[in-house]
């Protein structure tokens, strides 16, 4: 079982959604938190009501598609911690299009932020968690990483992007005692799905979703998807031939 208290983890997309009710969960944790957004006033405002309970947080604002922002960052945290513990990359975008009025550069948005923000990442903290043998690498997919939903595409495939992504870092970074997790969320109810207007099937509180993810970081596993009936409706979708997808994506949106 993996400790958190005391340890520094760095939470990127910390202003808003997951992201926050991880800071706030962890903080009861006893954690060093490092929270991370482009809205750093929004971040600072929000640990007011439970910095105390932290051993110490910072706030740093950070665009997680600037690099020069990434590596500030990431040398702020460790001139405060020493070293980062647990990274825990969540920053992500929804931009849903309709087709007739499709812009690239919407889609282009989507990939900086949910793909190349976490290459980002992992470019500036590898050789730091690499030379200490240690750390947690935490990336925040989604379960619509499985098949090409309607109206979100470049965000489907910029899920499937990061998960393939983060798959191929978990087997490669084993070797330097670094642990990559998952995670793979349903519908959960946060700014983010606020906006969205079809029907979202098994939404969960973000409350939930939190909870469900630092449980998974503590008992060291490799994936952390939920809820369960959503997990199972995206592996029924995953196999099912294109006309039964097509069939039910359609009646969803
Ligand atoms: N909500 C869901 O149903 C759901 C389902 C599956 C997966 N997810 C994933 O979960 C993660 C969190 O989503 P959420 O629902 O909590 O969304 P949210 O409430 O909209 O929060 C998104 C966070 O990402 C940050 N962000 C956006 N662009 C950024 C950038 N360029 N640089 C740094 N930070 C940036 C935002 O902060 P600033 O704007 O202050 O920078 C904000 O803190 C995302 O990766 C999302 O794809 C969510």
């Amino acid at each position: 079982m993996y400790k958190l208290k005391n340890k520094s983890i760095l939470i990127t997309g910390a202003s808003s959604g997951i992201g926050l009710e991880l800071a706030r969960r962890l903080a009861f944790e006893n954690c060093n938190l490092a929270l991370l957004a482009r809205r750093k006033k929004v971040i600072e405002q929000e640990v007011r009501s439970f910095e105390k309970f932290a051993t110490e947080i910072i706030t740093i604002k950070c665009d997680v598609t600037k690099i020069d922002e990434v590596k500030d960052a990431i040398e702020e945290v460790k001139s405060k911690f020493g070293k980062i513990d647990v990274a825990i990359l969540n920053s992500g975008i929804s931009i849903p299009q309709n087709i007739t009025n499709f812009k690239s550069r919407y889609a282009k948005e989507v990939f900086d932020v949910n793909v190349f923000g976490l290459f980002n990442f992992v470019e500036v903290l590898i050789p730091e968690m690499a030379a200490n043998k240690d750390g947690i690498i935490v990336g925040v997919s989604s379960l619509a990483d499985g098949r090409g939903f309607p109206q979100n595409g470049p965000y489907s495939a910029s899920k499937a992007a990061a998960s393939i992504y983060l798959e191929s870092l978990r087997v490669e970074l084993k070797k330097y005692n670094i642990k990559v997790i998952t995670v793979k969320p349903g519908f959960v109810r946060t700014p983010m799905t606020d906006k969205n207007n079809f029907r979202m099937p098994f939404l969960i509180d973000v409350e939930q979703a939190a909870d469900t993810i630092i449980k998974g970081i503590k008992n060291e596993k490799t994936l952390i998807q939920f809820p369960f009936s959503t997990s199972i409706g995206a592996k029924f979708l995953k196999i099912v031939p294109n006309f039964i997808f097509d069939f039910i994506a359609k009646s969803y949106r």
